[in-house]
């Protein structure tokens, strides 16, 4: 079989590896790919979102299976039109990937099926935004741009001032353009964030590995928010029960929801979650694989994932055996062009490369980079993710960093921190008499039964 994989960032280099494990794969094509996806595959020079060509390039090559990677590419349709060409997608339809392309949708869908969320009002109109904000006692408030904004249209406010010079950015300024037509005000949420990942069919859920991303730009979490900065697997925070609990009241009711709003969500759902001391609340969907806790994700699983992504996109999901896991933790470090995530240059040569290919457990995942003259040369702001694997997750730290070092170019830089939280979280949790996943334990089975109680929900409306 062949396949195309869409997108050109480090999650689609980390699928491409481990797409090109698969007995079932001939050949892999990635558009439009950096320099990492182009040693596990062949690149094609069409855009991620150009939907007409990458359709008419499909249906050509006979592509078997497509991945969608980025959520540009979702919400511009590129789903719906592989798929009206006969092409089997794993992505949802542009009008399931509402759920991360409007803000506004994923809410009011959590608020009619009664999902765990922030409280929240939509505003459309300026003035009735800084006037409800004005007219408030409680104002640690999070101010949210509806659209797309790249991760950067959530403003977290401390006081009424940052509030409403949120809203007159996100509004007035129209700093995320039509994105900010519509803004949401919510009520702050306190405690640990953690994210869950799940392959979904339409009707039956398979929760992967949990992972954790660090999206502050400066050790310590401090600093302007990034697309992330490295990611970990698993997240200690995730006990066995929590996860439970997340698929039972969060993402049966969304897989639900979506079904019956005609939506059927097929590809990878993640939820953002803040773990409240009211239990777990949804603070944003996604409708893809993270960047980068695709990389430590991935980097784990040992089962073969053209075979399980084949059968979500066909809503076979069912018939799948339960998902192997490495139990050895993964830690990926993003290495970063100078002045990301403002401003910065493109075009210099990266060393080191090879050195770093050498070391046991490590991978070095492409993202912003592309082959110049046969050097490979910076293309973007994050520009790689230095992926391992490891007895314990500082262990895991210990040797991509180790890779982290092999490798230079004027002005890369990383956080030194990746993964400090997880040992945090893991003390924590024991201090608390509560026992953190245990990552050199085997996982427990995925629940693949849970189609029927999609289908039971059904019934009862
Ligand atoms: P989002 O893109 O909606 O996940 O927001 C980005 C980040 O903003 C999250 O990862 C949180 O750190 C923070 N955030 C979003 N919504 C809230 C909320 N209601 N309360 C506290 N923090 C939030
Ligand atoms: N790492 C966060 C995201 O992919 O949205």
């Amino acid at each position: 079989m062949k396949v195309l994989v869409v997108g050109q960032g480090g999650r689609e280099h980390a699928l491409c590896w481990k797409l090109k494990q698969s007995p079932l794969v001939s050949q892999i094509f990635c558009a439009p790919g950096n320099a990492g996806t182009a040693m596990e595959g062949t690149n094609v020079d069409i855009k991620a979102t150009d939907t007409v060509r990458l359709a008419k390039f499909a249906q050509t090559e006979k592509i078997g299976l497509a991945i969608i990677g980025p959520e540009a590419a979702l919400v511009a349709g590129v789903t719906d039109a592989l798929e009206a060409v006969g092409v089997p997608v794993f992505g949802p339809s542009k009008a399931a990937s509402e759920l991360e392309g409007s803000k506004v949708f994923m809410k009011e869908l959590m608020r009619q099926h009664a999902i765990p969320s922030a409280d929240f009002t939509v505003f459309e109109n300026f003035e009735a935004a800084m006037a409800y904000v004005e007219d408030r006692e409680q104002v640690r408030l999070v101010v949210k741009a509806d659209g797309l904004c790249a991760g950067k249209g959530v403003v977290v406010c401390d006081n009424k001032d940052q509030a409403l010079e949120a809203i007159r950015r996100i509004m007035r300024l129209r700093e995320f353009g039509d994105a900010g037509k519509r803004v949401i005000i919510e009520e702050r949420l306190d405690g640990q964030e953690a994210s869950i990942l799940a392959f979904v069919d339409g009707n039956t859920i398979i929760p992967l590995e949990t992972a954790q991303d660090h999206k502050a730009a400066r050790d310590g979490d401090r600093g302007p928010n990034t697309g992330g900065m490295g990611a970990y697997s698993p997240a200690p925070l995730i006990t066995r029960e929590l996860l439970d609990q997340i698929v039972a009241q969060i993402l049966i009711p969304t897989v639900h929801a979506m079904k019956r709003s005609k939506r059927p969500f097929r590809g990878v759902l993640y939820a953002g979650l803040m773990i409240t001391t009211q239990g777990p609340k949804v603070l944003e969907f996604n409708a893809r694989f993270g960047d980068p806790e695709a990389q430590p994700i991935l980097m784990r699983l040992k089962s073969d994932l053209a075979a399980v992504l084949l059968a979500a996109a066909t809503g076979k999901l069912e018939s799948v055996d339960d998902l192997e896991w490495d139990p050895r933790p993964a830690v990926c470090v993003v290495m970063a062009a100078e002045g990301y995530p403002g401003e910065y240059p493109k075009g210099h040569e990266i060393r080191g490369l090879e050195e770093a290919a050498k070391l046991p457990d490590v991978k070095v995942f492409h993202a912003g980079t592309e082959t110049r003259a046969g050097k490979t040369v910076t293309n973007g702001g994050r520009v790689l993710g230095v992926t391992a694997l490891g007895d314990s997750i500082a262990n895991a730290k210990y040797k991509a960093y180790q890779g982290v070092k092999c490798i230079r170019w004027e002005g890369s830089w990383c956080r030194k921190d990746i993964s400090d939280k997880a040992r945090e979280e893991a003390v924590k949790l024991q201090q608390t008499g509560q026992k953190p996943q245990d990552p050199n334990a085997e996982p427990a089975p995925p629940d693949v039964s849970l189609k029927e109680r999609i289908d039971r929900l059904d019934d009862r409306k």
